[in-house]
């Protein structure tokens, strides 16, 4: 039985995405210049000049749709704005152009294998901007008279509506007069009426009725009354990803699936007819591919078979730009004994262009604290600054920017307005680093638990995961 593939409607997009708040919430773009130099201090980000740039050049490719199955990885030691710089690609990427993040250990879970899991964020990351005709009604409202049945229960009506040009008469049913009173039409207001789904939209009130104070609010949008013919084509664009497109035709979810986030696993023939369909588009013009960016972080975390699955999906037509992220220098690839730069095997790290993140410079530290600040509302005394400056420089940037609001908690408690030296001297106490707390383990050598490992690596998932960790 041939499956019928749609595209859904645009209302659709975005219900899986969240925005987060938090870490990042301070990074609003790359901070580039028109000439894709990095400004020093701009849209949340300081410093790492290369990198910004990089990530920039890569970022036009990826507009001029020049650039779909490559990986980029950033590499470079922790807290040195790797994901800070990819999220920053994320928002200078266009509004139709999809983005989606994993953290690779995303990929290990119990609901569906992990080159499902692959393939559902490399579909999530490739866009199908869709290309439709309707019919749509287009006019100045001149009149609607609604006519009720006795009881109330079924309305009839006819709407009169005008263009420069003509002027036509429409018969009113139930459905029809509802829309019009929810969007509160009247006489004056200019409208669009799609006639295949019946929505109505306000577009503002017509410039003839500018003089008629009384029906409108200080809001009060004014446009022309339209020109010629009231019923016209037009054409609508709307971009799904193939992900969501994978969902929205197969059987046992249905759309639904969605909304909940728990798609499970697709089967291949389906997304073989999708590709077919989709492809047809193509050729009859109704359909365009829009190679997003699927981002990877912690790269290092996937194993060997997801390594070698990315590879070959990089080849595939419809592939992505992968931008991955790791902070592991020689480090063991997940799943075999074989140690490799940055924790990925050499044959993938050989079609990757290495962009490198070096540490801040105290300056810049500074500078970035004070974004964060601005960001957690938070006001430090100029001494505050600079001991928490020099706290990152000895402890890491990140541990410091954790600092921030727990320090503000403690200047609220004894009512002060700012955050002092004090302040976070306290909270150095309270909270401590890892260096400290690897000195604090030692001290503590004998009376904590700790966990033997085994020798025998690279079989168990869980002996794998801690011979990394104790690697770095
Ligand atoms: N250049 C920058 N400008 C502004 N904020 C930054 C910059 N670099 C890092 N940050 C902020 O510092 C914190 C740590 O950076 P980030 O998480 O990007 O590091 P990372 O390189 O991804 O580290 P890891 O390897 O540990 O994942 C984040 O809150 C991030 O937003
Ligand atoms: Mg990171």
């Amino acid at each position: 039985m041939a499956t019928q593939i749609t595209a859904g409607s645009s209302e659709l997009r975005d219900i899986t995405k969240m925005e987060r708040i938090g870490a990042h919430s301070h990074v609003r773009g790359l901070g580039l210049d028109d000439r894709l130099e990095p400004r020093e201090n701009s849209q949340g980000l300081v410093g790492q000049g290369k990198a910004r740039k990089a990530a920039g050049m890569i970022l036009k490719m990826v507009q001029e749709g020049r650039i779909a199955g490559r990986a980029i990885l950033f590499a470079g030691p922790p807290s040195t704005g790797k994901t800070a710089i990819a999220l920053g690609m994320a928002q200078n990427l266009g509004q139709d152009v999809p983005f989606t993040m994993i953290a690779a250990s995303e990929v290990f879970s119990l609901s569906m294998s992990k080159t499902e899991a692959l393939t559902q964020a490399i579909r999530r990351s490739i866009g199908v901007r869709i290309r439709e005709e309707t019919e749509i009604i287009e006019g100045e409202v001149v009149e609607i008279q609604i006519d009720r049945s006795l009881t109330g229960a079924t309305k009839t009506g006819k709407l009169t509506i005008k263009s420069t040009d003509m002027e036509t008469i429409y018969d009113l049913g139930t459905k029809m007069i509802d829309a019009l009173s929810k969007e509160k039409v009247l006489a004056g207001d200019v409208i669009i009426i799609d006639k295949t789904s019946g929505k109505v939209s306000k577009l503002g009130r017509s410039f003839a009725r500018s003089r008629d104070y009384d029906a409108m609010g200080a809001d009060t949008k004014f446009v022309q009354c339209p020109e010629g013919e009231i019923q016209k084509r037009k054409e609508v664009v709307h971009t799904v990803s193939l992900h969501e497109i994978d969902v929205i035709n197969s059987r046992t979810q249905g759309f639904l699936a969605l909304f909940a986030g728990d798609t499970g696993e697709i089967k291949p023939e389906l997304r073989e007819q999708i590709n077919t369909k989709v492809a047809e588009w193509r050729e009859e013009g109704k359909a365009e591919i829009i190679p997003g960016v699927l981002f990877i972080d912690e790269v290092h975390m996937l194993d060997i078979e997801c390594f070698s699955f990315l590879n070959r999906a990089l080849e595939n037509e419809l592939s992505p730009l992968v931008i991955m992220a790791s902070n592991r220098g020689m480090s063991r690839i997940r799943g075999t004994n074989v140690r490799s730069p940055h924790g990925l095997p050499v044959d993938l790290l050989d079609r990757v262009l290495i962009v490198s993140t070096r540490p801040y410079s105290e300056d810049e530290i500074q500078q970035i604290i004070q974004i964060r600040c601005e960001e957690e509302d938070v006001t430090l005394t100029p001494d505050a600054l600079n001991v928490l400056t020099s706290m990152a420089g000895s402890t890491t940037l990140r541990y410091a920017l954790n600092l921030i609001s727990c320090a503000q908690m403690v200047s609220r408690r004894r009512k002060a307005e700012k955050v002092d030296v004090e302040d976070l001297r306290r909270v150095y106490t309270y909270f401590m680093d890892e260096k400290r707390s690897v000195q604090w383990l030692k001290e503590q050598q004998g009376s904590l638990v700790f966990e033997e490992i085994t020798t025998s690596r690279g079989d168990g998932e869980n002996g794998g995961a801690v011979g990394d960790a104790m690697e770095t």
